[in-house]
């Protein structure tokens, strides 16, 4: 079965749609007195949307005060690093976003690996319901790597897609670089996973991810697509230019 995709003119256009649906289910959240869980991933895409957020109209229409921010993965670098994921979100977002200290869960990049991973993987537990043995997100939001990754998990990481720890220590396959990122049962487990796919660089991988449901072991992003049959895809035209 193909999962359900969605295909904008352009990256804003795929980025607003985004940013409609946090803003719809940010709303949803406050009016029943709840907050939204979200893990937000690294790199340009997201990027592009967390601008796109900080703009007046989402910036004052999103109840902030009712999300609660979390990360999908995170580099093993001072959060002040150009590299730092939590330093992207915040000089892009939360600096401008009125959302409260206490909703903003950043992993720390700083900090040994492997202690961090196990400090995140509690604090998971602490502030998120539970749900077949992994804690439960409302949303996560995750890109794609031209090499089929998505998190930090990489194809020569396979077995973090289906690791018993919740959160865990990776490897950049290229700089070496560590990282730490959601395992592929905690993303499987959340009650929405979007992918925000843009550019050109994209369509290659994009078509192998949606079109072959038996490249699960080959890229992570597919198995994830294979697993949740509710990961949604959106897309610029030119992502899905070989669809
Ligand atoms: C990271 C990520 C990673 C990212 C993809 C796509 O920290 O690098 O979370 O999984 O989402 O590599 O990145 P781009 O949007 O930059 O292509």
């Amino acid at each position: 079965m193909k999962p359900e995709t969605h295909i904008f003119d352009n990256a804003t256009l795929a980025a607003h749609a985004v940013a409609s649906l946090i803003q719809e289910l940010a709303i949803a959240k406050q009016q029943q007195n709840q907050m939204l869980n979200i893990a937000v991933s690294g790199g340009s895409t997201p990027k592009q949307l967390f601008i796109l957020l900080a703009e007046d109209d989402y910036r004052t229409q999103i109840p902030w005060e009712a999300v609660r921010f979390f990360w999908v993965d995170e580099r093993c670098v001072e959060p002040a690093h150009p590299e730092s994921n939590f330093g992207m979100t915040y000089d892009a977002l939360l600096q401008y976003a009125f959302v409260p200290a206490q909703n903003i869960f950043r992993m720390k990049g700083e900090d040994i690996p492997a202690n961090e991973a196990v400090r995140y993987s509690n604090l998971l537990w602490k502030e998120l319901p539970a749900r077949n043995g992994f804690p439960v997100f409302d949303l996560i939001l995750l890109g794609i790597g031209d090499d089929g990754h998505t998190a930090s998990i990489f194809p020569d990481n396979m077995e973090l897609l289906e690791a018993e720890k919740s959160v865990d220590v990776a490897t950049h396959p290229a700089s070496g670089q560590k990282r730490i990122t959601l395992t592929g049962k905690t993303i499987n487990n959340a009650n929405r996973v979007i992918f925000l796919v843009t550019g050109s660089n994209k369509s290659g991988i994009i078509s192998k991810i949606i079109n072959g449901a038996s490249q699960a072991d080959k890229y992570p992003a597919a198995y994830i697509r294979n697993f949740t049959g509710k990961a949604a895809f959106f897309m610029d035209t030119a992502a899905a230019s070989e669809l």
